[in-house]
């Protein structure tokens, strides 16, 4: 997953570098400036001196000090005036600048805090969007992990009334499979009239209860299985494959799309039979911008199902019945529920 937005503390992050939204004397300040010459130490301090300063929009480096990432990238966010002051411009420079310099640093690893968006009073959900809107837009040419570290849960960024909205369709899917009282006590008379008796442990059967190997070859053992075999339906891979085609895609745009890293999607694609974890296998469901059925028969192949049993799936099922494939919001709206994102 080339883009992750994660919550925590930037000084905690273990990352080749982590950027950090300074001022122009790059002498430290408040926020995560300040947070982040605490963590590192006096020897930050001592190197920024050198660098004589840091215009809006550039980005310049530093060692890490006592801090666990290797490196800090010092970039200075423009001041919040409103915004038709080439706000939005200087701030995705931040993001452009401090994401060539990683590049060409041959760093694997970086981390952003949400620049510009405290002390500057950038407002977080444009913030937001510049920051995200800028960092994809590079990974479709470029290959970095990049996180994007929200400090605290006001610094969250999806839209109120797209919250109140899921949050319903939530209470709608998931209160149905759970509350009706009649449905509840079917369930428990099913599950009551074929409980094991009270003395049988439940336990999985042990290597015993197999019957032993058969000397031949299974196929010899079971007429028509092999011929069965044959019959196996199209795989995972070879179902995003054609869907892929389909689509009129290459390779590369669907899981840069998916946010899928090169890696595994090499991986997905040399082995016909490679069983994708469920966020991975949603994740090219919404890249494909497959409607339900199709996105639950892509599932079906890596062996999972859309549950209205997990807060998760009624997300990702709300974005696809609005036709929203957008994996970024659905990104957003996942980590507003506290939920793991799609991608790898
Ligand atoms: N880890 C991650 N994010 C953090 C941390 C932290 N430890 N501390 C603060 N943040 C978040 C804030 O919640 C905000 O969303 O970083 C974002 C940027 O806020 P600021 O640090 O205030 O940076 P900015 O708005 O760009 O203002 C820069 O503030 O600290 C001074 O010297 C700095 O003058 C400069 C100005």
């Amino acid at each position: 997953m080339p883009l992750i937005i994660v919550r925590n503390d930037i000084t905690h992050m273990q990352v080749d570098a982590i950027v950090n939204a300074a001022n122009p004397s790059l002498l430290g300040g408040g926020g995560v400036d300040g947070a982040i010459h605490r963590a590192a130490g006096p020897g930050l301090l001592a190197e920024c001196r050198t660098l004589g300063g840091c215009r809006v929009g550039e980005a310049k480096l530093t060692g890490g000090y006592n801090l666990p990432s290797r490196y800090v990238i010092h970039t200075v966010g423009p001041v919040w005036q409103g915004g038709s002051r080439g706000e939005a411009q200087a701030l995705a420079a931040c993001y452009r600048n401090a994401l060539q310099l990683a590049i060409a640093r041959g760093f694997e690893t970086v981390a952003f805090p949400l620049i510009s968006a405290g002390v500057y009073g950038y407002p977080r959900a444009e913030a937001f969007q510049v920051a995200t809107g800028t960092i994809q837009a590079f990974l479709q040419q470029q290959e970095l992990h990049v996180y994007l570290v929200l400090f605290d849960r006001d610094s969250f960024v999806i839209g109120a009334q797209r919250y109140r909205d899921i949050a319903a369709y939530i209470d709608d899917c998931y209160a149905g499979a759970h509350s009706d009282p009649r449905a509840q006590q079917r369930r428990r008379a099913a599950l009551l009239e074929c409980a094991p008796a009270e003395s049988a442990p439940l336990c999985a059967p042990s290597a015993a209860s197999f019957p032993a190997a058969a000397a031949e070859p299974p196929a010899a053992a079971y007429p028509g299985l092999r011929a069965a075999l044959r019959r196996l339906d199209e795989s995972f891979t070879q179902m995003l494959l054609r869907k892929i085609d389909e689509s009129g895609m290459t390779d590369a745009q669907c899981y840069k799309r998916a946010n899928i890293s090169r890696k595994l999607f090499s991986k997905i694609r040399s082995d016909p039979h490679y069983r994708p974890s469920k966020p991975t296998a949603l994740a090219f469901a919404i890249a494909l911008q497959l409607p339900l059925e199709e996105t639950r028969s892509l599932l079906a192949k890596a062996g999972f199902a859309l549950s209205h049993a997990s807060v998760a799936d009624i997300i990702v099922e709300y974005f696809i019945s609005h036709g929203n494939y957008d994996i970024l919001q659905i990104n957003e709206a996942l980590f507003a529920f506290d939920q793991s994102l799609l991608g790898c």
